[in-house]
């Protein structure tokens, strides 16, 4: 699997910072905090899924690569904001400063905002997908990161005073949190394929990111727990200082692995409708198993 997600992780590095301009502007300080902060590593699962999605479909994945590295700023942007003090106010991300330590509030603010239109530029400036499957992928991504959809989600996590989030919710919240914005990944991935099985492939690419961004995120909490701040590249233990509702905290770590191997078990199920489904039914399972 590793040759495979490099080679897609390869192609979606080179062209990441085309889209930024090269001259110096006034602007500078927010230009450099986006590349700060997109350049600090992160796994880059979103964009690798694109691709991976894409080409499961029968689509040649070069062919999403804009669609790919969006899903990624549009991330990048979400953790941007995640770390802020009126957020979880934590001060590390991907083993650096967060944005808002090295840049200040005022530019992560903005940073986080730049990063979160980009992905419309680069989609509807591609020049290898049609205009039909550009105005879908931003369609999808504009639903999937919105107020039903990831910011629906933070917004729940973020208010913990409002109470324990009762049984059954806790997923819900991560459904709108962590699977919408992988949801995204997937579902364009099938768009820029234009495959005329499309809208069998939507509804599986759909299941398939709703259970593994439950997985992701139960594993993400677990880390929270079990880690250490340089493995992970971000504070542990911000859960607990922050007062949060994880899966974690309402089940206990025993539990919580065991929702999240059955939860990857689900996601798994709904990649036999693809062919050639062997890489990311990998990927699927290494993302149980991560350390980070
Ligand atoms: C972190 O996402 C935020 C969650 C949804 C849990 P990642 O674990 O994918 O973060 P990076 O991109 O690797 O830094
Ligand atoms: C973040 O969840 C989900 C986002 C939409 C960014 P967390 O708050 O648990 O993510 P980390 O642990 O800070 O990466
Ligand atoms: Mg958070
Ligand atoms: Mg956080
Ligand atoms: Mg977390």
């Amino acid at each position: 699997m590793d040759g495979k997600f490099e080679e897609y992780l390869k192609k979606v590095e080179k062209g990441m910072y085309d889209i930024f301009p090269s001259e110096i502007l006034p602007q500078g300080d927010v230009i450099k905090a986006v590349k700060y902060s997109l350049s600090a590593g992160g796994k880059r699962i979103r964009p690798v899924l694109t691709l991976a999605f894409c080409e499961m479909c029968g689509g040649d994945p070069d062919n999403a690569l804009d669609v790919a590295r969006a899903l990624e700023y549009m991330h990048t942007y979400s953790l941007i904001h995640d770390d802020l003090p009126c957020m979880d106010n934590d001060d590390m991300r991907r083993g650096k400063p967060s944005c808002h330590k090295a840049f200040g509030e005022a530019t992560a603010l903005l940073a986080g905002d730049a990063l979160a239109i980009l992905p419309f530029e680069a989609i509807s400036h591609s020049r290898t997908i049609s205009s039909d499957a550009a105005v879908k992928c931003i369609g999808r991504l504009a639903r999937c990161c919105g107020m039903l959809g990831m910011i629906g989600g933070q917004q729940i996590d973020t208010c913990p005073e409002n109470g324990i989030v009762p049984d059954g919710l806790i997923t819900s919240v991560y459904r709108m949190k962590t699977s919408e914005l992988i949801d995204a990944a997937c579902v364009c991935g099938v768009f820029c394929a234009e495959s005329a099985n499309e809208s069998v492939y939507v509804q599986r690419a759909a299941e398939y990111a709703e259970n593994l961004g439950i997985a992701f995120q139960i594993i993400d909490d677990i880390l929270d727990v079990t880690s250490t701040d340089e493995v992970l590249g971000k504070p542990v233990g911000s859960d607990e200082e922050q007062n949060k509702n994880t899966y974690v905290r309402a089940y206990g770590i025993e539990a919580a692995e065991k929702a999240a191997e059955e939860y990857t078990e689900k996601a798994l199920a709904s990649l036999d409708t693809f062919e050639n489904n062997g890489f990311v039914k990998e990927l699927t399972g290494s993302l149980l198993k991560r350390k980070k």
